[in-house]
C-alpha cells in the first residue's frame, strides 16, 4: 500500500492518507487501498484506536480532481457509481460504523471531500494553523458526494451555509467554534493531545465504548418512543455481550471497595 500508511504505537493506529506531493487528494488507488486496511485494523490487536490523519504538510485537499472527476466523467454510468461507492465504503459507512473508536487529526490542508470523513470519525482534533475549506463552490460544483449531509451533523444551518455558499477559507479554531471539530491545539502539541485523548478512550470498557457510539448516532435519528425502547434493548445487548462485566465491576468497585467514584473516573480495569 503507497497511498496509505498506518503506525502503530501504544495501541493507536496512526492512519495517514499518504500522497504528500498532492496534498493527500483522494485517489481511487488511495480508496481502494483505505478500505483495505481499515478492514484489516478491524481484527488487529495493534488497534485499539484508529486516529486519521495525513502525511506532510495536508489532512487532505479533497477528491482528486484528476482521478475522481476528470478520468471518472469517461467511465460509463456503472463504474462511475462504483467508484463512488468504493470512496463510501471508507469516508463514511466504513468511519461511521467502525467497531473502534475513530479521531480524526487535522494536520493541514482540509478542502471538501476531505470534510467527509473527518465528521464520520467519532471525535476530531485540528491544529490552529489548519486551513479548512468548502471549496466546491470556487470550481464551479456543489459540495456533493455526502459533503452537504456530513457537514448538517455537526454544524449549525447558519456557519454550514456560510462556509458552502462562499467557499471562504478558516483555521482550526474557526472550525472548532462551528464545532467541525470538538477542539483545536497549536500544531506542535497536536499529536501529544491526540494521544492523550486516545489514552482516555483506552481505559474505557471497549464493548461499551462501541454500543454506547452506535447507540448514539442511531437513536440521534429516532423519536423519543423509539430511542427509548432501542436503548433499553442496546444496553441489554452491551451487557450481555461484555466479557469484562464492566456494569457489575463498576458498581462493585464503588458501592462495595469504595475505590473510585464514577462521577470523576473509570473503574479499574483488569486489562486495558
Ligand atoms: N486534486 C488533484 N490534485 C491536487 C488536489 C486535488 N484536490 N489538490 C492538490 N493537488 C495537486 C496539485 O495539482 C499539484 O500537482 P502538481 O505538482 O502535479 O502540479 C500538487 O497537488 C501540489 O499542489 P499545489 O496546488 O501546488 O500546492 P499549494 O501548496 O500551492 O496549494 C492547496 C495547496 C491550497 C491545497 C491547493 O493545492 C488547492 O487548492 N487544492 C485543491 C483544493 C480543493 O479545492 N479540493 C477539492 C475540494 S472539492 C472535492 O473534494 C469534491
Amino acid at each position: 500500500m503507497n497511498t496509505v500508511k498506518v503506525d502503530f504505537e501504544d495501541g493507536i493506529a496512526w492512519v495517514s492518507m499518504n500522497r504528500p506531493e498532492k496534498k493527500n487528494a483522494i485517489s481511487v488507488e488511495m480508496a481502494h487501498q483505505m478500505v483495505k486496511l481499515m478492514d484489516q485494523l478491524e481484527t488487529d490487536e495493534r488497534c485499539h484506536v484508529l486516529v486519521l490523519t495525513g502525511a506532510g504538510e495536508s489532512f487532505s485537499a479533497g477528491m482528486d480532481l484528476k482521478d475522481y472527476f476528470r478520468a471518472t466523467d469517461k467511465a460509463s454510468a456503472v463504474e462511475r457509481a462504483r467508484v463512488y461507492r468504493l470512496n463510501g465504503a471508507w469516508q463514511w459507512r466504513g468511519l461511521l460504523h467502525y467497531p473502534k473508536p475513530t479521531i480524526a487529526m487535522v494536520n493541514g490542508w482540509c478542502f471538501g471531500g476531505a470534510l467527509t470523513p473527518l465528521v464520520a470519525c467519532d471525535l476530531a482534533i485540528a491544529a490552529d494553523e489548519a486551513t479548512f475549506g468548502l471549496s466546491e463552490i470556487n470550481w464551479g460544483i456543489i459540495p456533493a458526494g455526502v459533503v452537504c449531509k456530513a457537514i448538517s451533523t455537526v454544524m449549525s444551518a447558519r456557519d454550514a451555509m456560510y462556509c458552502v455558499m462562499t467557499g471562504e477559507t478558516f483555521d482550526g479554531r474557526r472550525a472548532a467554534e462551528m464545532r467541525l471539530v470538538n477542539e483545536s491545539v497549536p500544531r506542535a502539541k497536536l499529536r501529544a493531545r491526540t494521544q492523550e485523548l486516545a489514552k482516555t478512550l483506552m481505559s474505557k470498557n471497549p464493548t461499551v465504548l462501541r454500543a454506547a457510539k452506535t447507540a448514539f448516532r442511531y437513536s440521534a435519528r429516532m423519536s423519543w418512543e423509539e430511542a427509548a425502547d432501542y436503548l433499553f434493548a442496546k444496553s441489554d445487548q452491551s451487557i450481555f455481550q461484555d466479557p469484562e462485566r464492566g456494569r457489575e465491576e463498576g458498581m462493585r468497585q464503588f458501592l462495595d471497595e469504595k475505590s473510585y467514584k464514577p462521577g470523576l473516573g473509570t473503574y479499574k480495569r483488569k486489562k486495558g
